[in-house]
Order: structure tokens, then C-alpha cells, then sequence
């Protein structure tokens, strides 16, 4: 070989050498490269939902959640550092806080949306198109899903569940905002001249306590766990905390049963729209809970799930770090309206 010729293959050892360290993001020079500590992100709230704030002392994803490398914060003034910073969308509509334009805005900070409303309550979104990289919703196609609960598997020998015991309750139904035009109210109204319906809340002026809550709505068969809002992937509390904690099946009104049946256990509820008329579900209901062994099927799903639901604003922020380096590196909502409308 000439020398000519080892030089030049030296050189081109050495560039592929670098092209393959670079690329795989190897040191290059190090000799003897430590295992490189994983950076802690910084997620940077900018102000609290709904005006109420929790304590970010200590490291909160850590010690609370067993999410480790993740730093909350809602000091503002670390701006500049931070990897996310997270908007929640009421406080935007209302004015109470408003988006940092006029601070320059790190190349690699991601602003994230957030917000766990159904469309119809975010307003106009279209002044935000542009401005945000991430979402955050309870929608499946949000970038960092957090629904309202989710289904946790449990080992069948620990599964002890027991149906609560029932009494002459048929259905029960609790109920704050009442506005005759949500489509739930007609469904109600239809249902009553059916069937008996235990009715409390605010608006029937019968409030439960905190305690009493889940065992009244248990010692009836059935839940009507009717959401405010129909919009795709829409499921709250009231299906997650009312009807399966409580321990009724729900009778649901929401979005479509393609949607139940991907969040929910399938044979855990019965669906509204599955009946031609609201006489038929009556007559469905009355005869479901005078066949005991029918009625259990829906609680089948119990000996190998339990749920889990998020209530707690810091375990949601915390969970953007779970996500983090799953997510698109480059990504802008050019039309966020057109998105959280689709
Ligand atoms: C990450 O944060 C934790 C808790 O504040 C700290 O103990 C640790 O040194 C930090 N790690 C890095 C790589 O900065
Ligand atoms: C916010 O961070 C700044 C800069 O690190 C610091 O000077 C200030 O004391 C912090 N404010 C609060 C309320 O912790
Ligand atoms: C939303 O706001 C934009 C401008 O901010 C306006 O052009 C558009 O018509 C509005 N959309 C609706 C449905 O009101
Ligand atoms: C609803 O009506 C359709 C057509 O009339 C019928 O095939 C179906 O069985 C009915 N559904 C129920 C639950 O009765
Ligand atoms: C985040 O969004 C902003 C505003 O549209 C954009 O300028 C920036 O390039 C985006 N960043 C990434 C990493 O996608």
C-alpha cells in the first residue's frame, strides 16, 4: 500500500469513524466515556389551573409519583430554562394570565396546551394557532394523554371485590348543572316516566356529602353516568369515580361506544344509544336487575382491573416527563382550533 493510499483510507476511517460517533451521538475524544447521568427536564407551569396551587417543594415526580428526573416548577422567572412550559387554557381565555411573547423563547422549549374541557368549553382557539408544540388533553390523539381514569391490571388472587349490596334502588343520578338543553336532561326526563330515579345534587337540592356519596350511588343497580358534554373521548368522573368506584353500572351517555370500549372495560356498561327508545332501556334496566346472574357479567372485568383516576394537577404535569422523549422532537399546532375541533 502506498502511503498515499494508507492515508487516505486513514482519513476515510476517521471521518466515517466521526460521522458514526456523531451520529450516534458517540464522544468522539473521550477515551473513556462515563455513563452519561440522565439530564432532568424542567417543566415549567405557568400558572395554576383554576387558580388553585399545590406545593412543588422537593421533587414532587419523584417522590410522589416514582417519575424520577422530572423538575415542576411555577416560578415564572425560570423561563429560560425550562424544556416545557405548560399553559392551561382557562386562564388564557379568561385573561387572568396571558402567553410570554415578549420574552424570547429558547429553540428547544416546547409550550404545551393543556386543558381537560370538552371543545365546546375552550372558546376560539384560533388566535393560539401557531404558538403551541404540544397538547394535553384527555383525548387519545392529544401528544400526553391524561384522562380522567384509566384501568389498572390486578393480579386475580388479590382481586377481592365485592359488588355493594342492594336495595330497592333502581337508578340513581346526581346532578349539579342542570340546563334543560344538555340532551342528558331530555334523557332523563324521558327516563323518569319509565322508571324510578333517585336524584341528588345540587340542582334537586339533596347535596351528598363527600362520604355519603358513593354509597348511596352504590346501593342502587344503575349509574346514570350522563356526561354535560358529547365529544369524542369525553369520560369523566362521572363513569371512572360516581358509577365504578361507587360500585353501579353506568348507564352512559357521551361519546360513541367505539370510545367506551376503548377506554373502558367493554361489558362494563350499557350505552344509551344502544336502545331505540328510552322504553326499551327502561324495560332493559328493570329486567337486568332481577337476573343476578346477568347483572354481575358487568362487573367481571373486576377480577383483573382495578382503576385508577387523576385528580391531582402535579401527577398530570409529571406525566408530560413520562411522555417526553416519546414525543415529535419538531412539531407546531399551526391551526389548534381545527385540531381541538376535529
Ligand atoms: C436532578 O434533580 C435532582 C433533584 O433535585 C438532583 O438531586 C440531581 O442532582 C439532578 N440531576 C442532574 C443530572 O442535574
Ligand atoms: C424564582 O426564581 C428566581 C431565579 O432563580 C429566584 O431568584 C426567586 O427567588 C424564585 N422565586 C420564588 C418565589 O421561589
Ligand atoms: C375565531 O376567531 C378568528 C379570529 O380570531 C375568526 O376569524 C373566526 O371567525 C372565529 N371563529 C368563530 C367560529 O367564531
Ligand atoms: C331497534 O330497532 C331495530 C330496527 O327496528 C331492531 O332491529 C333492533 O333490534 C332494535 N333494538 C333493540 C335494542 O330493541
Ligand atoms: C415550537 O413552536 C414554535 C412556535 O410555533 C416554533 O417556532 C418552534 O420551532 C417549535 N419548536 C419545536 C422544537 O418544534
Amino acid at each position: 500500500m502506498t502511503t498515499n493510499m494508507s492515508l487516505f483510507l486513514s482519513a476515510i476511517t476517521l471521518l466515517s469513524v466521526s460521522f458514526y460517533a456523531l451520529h450516534r451521538k458517540l464522544p468522539v475524544l473521550t477515551r473513556t466515556p462515563r455513563p452519561a447521568e440522565p439530564r432532568n427536564l424542567s417543566i415549567l407551569l405557568w400558572h395554576w389551573p383554576f387558580g388553585v396551587s399545590y406545593s412543588l417543594a422537593g421533587d414532587v415526580c419523584s417522590i410522589e409519583y416514582g417519575i424520577p428526573g422530572c423538575l415542576l416548577s411555577d416560578n415564572t422567572s425560570l423561563f429560560p430554562h425550562a424544556d416545557v412550559v405548560v399553559f392551561h387554557h382557562h386562564e388564557l381565555r379568561t385573561g387572568r394570565s396571558s402567553l410570554p411573547l415578549h420574552l424570547p423563547r429558547p429553540a428547544t422549549q416546547r409550550w404545551l396546551w393543556l386543558s381537560l374541557e370538552p371543545p365546546a368549553n375552550n372558546g376560539n382557539l384560533s388566535r393560539y394557532n401557531g404558538m403551541f408544540n404540544w397538547t394535553m388533553t384527555y383525548w387519545r390523539r392529544a401528544d400526553v394523554q391524561i384522562p380522567y381514569g384509566k384501568l389498572v391490571p390486578v393480579s386475580p388472587k388479590s382481586s377481592n371485590y365485592l359488588i355493594p349490596k342492594k336495595g330497592s334502588c333502581l337508578v340513581s343520578w346526581v346532578v349539579s348543572n342542570y340546563r334543560p338543553d344538555h340532551r342528558r336532561s331530555q334523557v332523563y326526563q324521558d327516563l323518569r316516566k319509565q322508571i324510578p330515579i333517585q336524584v341528588y345534587g345540587r340542582w334537586p337540592r339533596r347535596p351528598l356529602s363527600e362520604r355519603s356519596l358513593l354509597p348511596a350511588i352504590g346501593h342502587c343497580h344503575f349509574y346514570l353516568a350522563f356526561e354535560n358534554s358529547i365529544a369524542p373521548d369525553y369520560i369523566t368522573e362521572k363513569l371512572w369515580r360516581n358509577a365504578y368506584e361507587a360500585g353501579a353500572v353506568p348507564v352512559v351517555l357521551g361519546p360513541s361506544r367505539d370510545d367506551y370500549e376503548a377506554l373502558v372495560p367493554p361489558g362494563s356498561f350499557i350505552h344509551v344509544s344502544d336502545f331505540n327508545s328510552t322504553e326499551e332501556l327502561a324495560v332493559f334496566l328493570k329486567l337486568l336487575a332481577t337476573d343476578r346472574r346477568r347483572y354481575e357479567t358487568y362487573f367481571k372485568w373486576r377480577q383483573t382491573h382495578g382503576i385508577k383516576r387523576y385528580t391531582d394537577w402535579r401527577e398530570r404535569l409529571c406525566n408530560i416527563c413520562v411522555s417526553y422523549h416519546r414525543l415529535p422532537a419538531v412539531k407546531v399546532y399551526y391551526n389548534l382550533d381545527a385540531w381541538a375541533k376535529s
